[in-house]
């Protein structure tokens, strides 16, 4: 059975309440709902987990590097500054989408930079609660098509 991660970084347990005219009014706990939902109808497994914490982002990517076929990591803030994060992703062989609720290239500058870009497959962005959904399908694509090969 393919198996997911998707990983949440800092202030995401804050959705809902957060900035909503950004980030929508959907809370984690929805999305998350949604996401074991959206996988296990799909035949996956699904690991959904958040923190505020870059050590512990940094553990749950080397375990997604052991346990996942696939990870799918929102770093939220730590996108834009954490170089451990880079390194953490470019240590493990798993498929990775980075992924955002917002687009950050059409907001301030300092989000522009991602140092989880270089070292993902691809990147979702700007759809909002949707875009875990179509980070899981993007997954499944490309599990399907190593699978495949
Ligand atoms: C975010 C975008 C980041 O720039 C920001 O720091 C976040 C959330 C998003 O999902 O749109 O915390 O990753």
């Amino acid at each position: 059975m393919v198996c997911i991660h998707i990983l949440n970084g800092p202030n995401l347990n804050l959705l809902g309440t957060r900035e909503p005219q950004i980030y929508g009014s959907d809370t984690l706990s929805a999305i998350e709902t949604a996401c074991h939902a959206h996988a296990n109808g799909l035949g996956a497994t699904l690991i959904f987990e958040q923190t505020n914490s870059e050590g512990t982002l940094i553990d749950q990517i080397q375990c997604a590097g052991r346990e996942a076929d696939a990870l799918i990591l929102n770093a939220a803030g730590y996108t834009h500054t954490s170089v451990a994060i880079h390194d953490a992703l470019k240590a493990i062989p798993t498929f990775k989408i980075e992924l955002h609720l917002s687009n950050p290239h059409a907001r301030e500058s300092f989000r522009h930079k991602s140092f989880v870009s270089p070292a993902v497959n691809g990147v979702i962005c700007g759809f909002g609660a949707a875009g875990y959904r179509l980070a899981i399908d993007a997954a499944m694509a490309a599990v399907d098509d190593a699978a495949s090969d």
